[in-house]
């Protein structure tokens, strides 16, 4: 059976989910539901970045400095519950502060170590607490982090560091030989661009931490928080500790991040693994980052979004369709309430929505709620351009081949105007009309399924499908025209996305 292993970042610890956060797990969750209804095996790995400088600082912060371990242990709590409440279908949450990670990471670092790839050497630089991140001025925007927009401390200490520069040429190799390891192409560019002209050795140990892993062999040293973290990727499937099921999942198929993190995930992981002799993963795709009604998110500005808040004002399936819909899936976006409220009421409530229960009203209205007799459809090459969207993840595009079919439906009925058809007695075309709106939705419903998965299944209901006979079926039957049976008894159920006053 063919896998696929998906993961996103590990998120810090220090504060609950924001939009952001489930942007990027959203649409993991789209491809692993996707690529499990292609019959794949999948494994999607979510989790928490524990070992970081930030987390304490939190935990300090509301009095839990002295219990840090019970305060990531809540906050772990927090986000995996938020993440099930979501409908997230991660297969591992995984935290950096979990026993068979430890193990994994010091299996890594031994490996590192006899290849003769670290070295001792005294830091003395820049450093972002917000990013976890050692910065050169050149890094800086008027001597500010250009993320956190804070200045950085200045430190000086005794480190471990990687060899990084020694794979400077395999790096660019790689890159050059595999187009697919990086994408989209534009962050490629800016990475070959940071390998070539700015890559350093890197610190990867903190001799000022006193939470996170020991360095092996010098108890005095924490391993730096990004080297621990990114090796979460393959305690995740059992480095370490389950060989098999290692073996079985590595190379990941996709690390979906956000283009914030790319150098980590494009350069420094990519060289780690080479050093400890471990195959790199297929794929990185970095998407862009959206700001909030023009501005970027951050506490500091108190306009930090928050998930739960939506989709319990919404639901799960309308966050997961604006995120989806109103961002281009690679670039950067804007995410604001108002968008959201169009979004809704436009293309849900006026074009999916009413498309569902047009068509279902005027089923029961002339063939008695029965699924009429076959007809041909206009799916034309709208299943391949799909597959392909997901392939290369460009969700935004899949959902927009559904949405270029409900449009399509709404057309079809506004040109055959089945009343008419009905006062002139033209029964066969008739059912024809009726059938080929009837089997559009269902098709529709199957391009939904990865992305709204509720609504998806509350189409098969009103067609008279049973939600799991339906997932039980093989994609190649279910994408095949004609599948919805005649006869069948629809059931109109309540409108999809009713309207909402603004
Ligand atoms: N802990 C590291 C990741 C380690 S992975 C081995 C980290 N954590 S983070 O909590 O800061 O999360 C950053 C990620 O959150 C981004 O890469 C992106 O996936 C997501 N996003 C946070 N804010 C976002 C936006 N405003 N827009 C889009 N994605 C955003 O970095």
């Amino acid at each position: 059976m063919q896998k696929f292993y998906v993961t996103i970042p590990i998120y810090y610890a220090n504060g609950k989910p924001s939009v952001g956060h489930a942007y990027t797990t959203i649409a993991a969750d789209v491809l692993a539901r996707y690529h499990r209804l292609l019959g794949k095996d999948v494994f999607f790995l979510a989790g928490l970045d524990e070992n970081s400088q930030k987390n304490i600082e939190a935990a300090q912060a509301v009095g839990k400095g002295d219990d840090i371990q019970g305060y990531l242990d809540e906050m772990a709590a927090l986000w995996e519950r938020t993440f099930d409440g979501l409908g997230i279908t991660h297969n591992r949450f995984i935290r950096t502060t979990e026993a068979d990670h430890a193990k994994a990471v010091v299996k890594f670092w031994k490996a590192v170590e006899a290849k003769g790839d670290i070295y001792q050497g005294e830091y003395e630089g820049l450093y972002c607490k917000g990013c976890e991140a050692f910065y050169s001025e050149a890094d800086l925007v008027d001597g500010k982090c250009p993320l956190h927009l804070t200045v950085p401390a200045h430190i000086k200490e005794k480190n471990y560091f990687f060899k990084l520069t020694k794979y400077r040429d395999a790096l660019l190799e790689h890159i050059g030989k595999h187009p697919e390891f990086i994408q989209p192409s534009s962050r490629r560019n800016e990475i070959v661009s940071y390998i070539e002209k700015f890559m350093t050795d890197t610190s990867i140990s903190r001799s000022t931490m006193k939470w996170g892993i020991p360095v092996p062999g010098d108890e005095s040293q924490r391993v730096y928080v990004w080297f621990d973290a990114l090796i979460n990727y393959l305690t995740g499937v059992g480095y370490g500790t389950d060989e098999a099921n290692f073996k079985k999942w590595w190379p990941a198929n996709l690390h979906l991040v956000g283009k914030d993190i790319i150098k980590f995930h494009c350069a420094i992981w990519p060289a780690m693994l080479m050093s400890a002799g471990i195959p790199l993963p297929e794929r990185v795709f970095a998407h862009g980052f959206f700001t909030v009604d023009g501005q970027k998110m951050s506490k500091s500005l108190g306009n930090v979004v928050d998930p739960v808040d939506i989709a319990t004002k919404y639901s799960n399936d309308v966050l997961r369709f604006f995120l989806m819909r109103e961002i281009r899936f690679g670039e950067d976006g804007d995410y604001s309430s108002k968008r959201l409220e169009e979004r809704y009421n436009g293309d849900l409530a006026n074009e999916l929505g009413n498309l569902v229960h047009r068509v279902i009203t005027m089923a029961e209205k002339y063939f008695d709620s029965k699924v009429p007799a076959k007809a041909d459809g206009f799916l034309a090459g709208a299943w391949p351009a799909y597959q392909s969207a997901m392939e290369e993840v460009r969700l935004y595009d899949a959902l927009e081949i559904a949405w270029s079919l409900v449009r399509q439906s709404n057309q079809f009925i506004d040109e055959k105007r089945p009343w008419e058809l009905a006062k002139l007695k033209e029964d066969k075309m008739l059912s024809d009309s009726i059938y080929v709106l009837l089997e559009t939705l269902r098709h529709i419903a199957w391009m939904l399924l990865p992305l709204m998965p509720d609504t998806a299944e509350k189409i098969f209901t009103k067609l008279g499908l049973e939600v799991s006979k339906e997932l039980g079926q093989s994609q190649a039957s279910a994408w095949v025209w004609g599948e919805l049976a005649p006869g069948a008894t629809l059931v109109k159920g309540e409108p999809l996305f009713p309207r909402r006053e603004v």
